[in-house]
C-alpha cells in the first residue's frame, strides 16, 4: 500500500503543486482549484458519507477521501460511474478499444489511482450508470457532500440521490454555465442553413433526449439547476469556474419537490436555439 500524503503536504502553498499533480496524474477534467476545494470541504464542513458521481479516473474522488482521512473521520466516499466511454472522455479505454471488458478496465484504472493515493481503503466503488446502482444506497447512507459530473442530466441524478443528502448538505454541480458548449456550437451548424419552421419541423422530429443535448450539456445543466434552486431545494454559495456549489435546503423528498416538466424544458431549449441562430445571421 503507498503511503497516503499528509495534511500538510496538501495545505498552505505546498497544497497548490499537490493538486496539480492530483490532475495530472489521473487526467482529471476539473481545474486543480476545484480538486483542492473539495478536499477542503471534505477536511472542514463535512459530517458524514460523500457520494461522488461521475469521477472519471478519480481525482475528486481521492481529495474527499483524503479530507475524510485527515478529519479523522471513518466515513466512506460512495463513487459512481460508468466507467464506459463512448468516445472521448476521462477514461483510459473506450468502448471501440474495448468493447467487451471497458467497464472492469476503467474501474482497474480507477483502483490503481485510489491505491496510488493511499485511499482505497475510504472509497467504495459501484461501477454502473446512476439509474443502475441507486439501490446499491440504503437509508443508512445519509451524505454530507453529493457531487455530480456526469452527462448533464441532473434532474435523473437530483430524483435518485437528492434524498440520501442530509439537510445543510454541499451538493456540488460541474458544468453549470449560460453557454453553448463545443457539442452546442457543432450541434447549432446543423440548423445553421433552415428558416424558422424547417428548425421547428427538424425539431419535432427529434427524440427528447437529442433535444436535450441539442444546445450542449453546459447550458442544459444551467437550465436545470436553476429550476430547481427556484424550488427552495438548495441554495446557490460559489460558483468557480464552471462548477457550482449548493446547499440543500429542503428535508422534503424530490419527488414532492419538483417534477422537471418535460414539455416546458425543451421550449426553452427551442426558443434558445432560435435565438442563437438568429444571432448567428446577424453577424
Ligand atoms: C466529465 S466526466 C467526469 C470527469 C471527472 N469528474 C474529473 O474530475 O476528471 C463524466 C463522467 O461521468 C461518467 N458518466 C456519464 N454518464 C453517466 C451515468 N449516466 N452514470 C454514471 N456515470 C456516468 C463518465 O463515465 C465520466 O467518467
Amino acid at each position: 500500500m503507498t503511503k497516503m500524503p499528509q495534511k500538510a503536504d496538501l495545505m498552505g502553498s505546498a497544497g497548490g503543486e499537490f493538486f496539480i499533480k492530483l490532475k495530472e496524474t489521473t487526467n482529471g477534467m476539473l481545474a486543480a482549484s476545484i480538486y483542492r476545494k473539495m478536499y477542503k470541504l471534505s477536511l472542514e464542513q463535512c459530517r458524514g458519507p460523500i457520494i461522488d458521481i461521475g469521477v472519471g479516473q478519480g481525482p475528486s474522488s481521492i481529495a474527499f477521501a483524503l479530507g475524510v482521512a485527515h478529519s479523522g473521520r471513518s466515513d466512506k466516499v460512495h463513487v459512481i460511474d460508468q466507467f464506459e466511454q463512448v468516445r472521448v472522455g476521462p477514461h483510459k479505454y473506450s468502448m471501440t478499444d474495448l468493447p467487451d471488458g471497458c467497464r472492469e478496465a476503467n474501474t482497474e484504472v480507477f483502483k490503481n489511482h485510489m491505491k496510488a493515493y493511499g485511499v482505497e481503503g475510504i472509497t467504495d466503488v459501484h461501477p454502473g450508470r446512476t439509474d443502475e446502482v441507486h439501490g446499491d444506497f440504503g437509508e443508512d447512507v445519509m451524505a454530507d457532500i453529493l457531487s455530480i459530473d456526469a452527462d448533464g442530466n441532473i434532474d435523473r441524478d437530483f430524483a435518485l440521490y437528492f434524498d440520501k443528502v442530509l439537510l445543510g448538505g454541499w451538493i456540488i454541480v460541474d458544468d453549470y454555465a449560460d453557454f453553448i458548449d463545443r457539442t452546442g456550437r457543432s450541434n447549432l451548424e446543423r440548423f445553421s442553413d433552415m428558416n424558422t419552421s424547417q428548425v421547428r419541423a427538424k425539431w419535432a422530429g427529434m427524440s427528447s433526449l437529442d433535444r436535450r443535448r441539442t444546445l450542449g450539456k453546459h447550458l442544459l445543466i444551467y437550465i436545470l439547476a436553476n429550476a430547481i434552486e427556484a424550488t427552495g431545494a438548495i441554495v446557490k454559495k460559489q460558483v468557480m469556474g464552471s462548477t457550482a456549489f449548493y446547499v440543500k435546503t429542503s428535508s422534503r423528498k424530490f419527488s414532492k419537490i419538483m417534477k422537471i416538466d418535460a414539455a416546458e424544458l425543451e421550449e426553452k431549449l427551442l426558443k434558445r436555439l432560435l435565438t442563437e441562430l438568429s444571432k448567428q445571421k446577424d453577424v
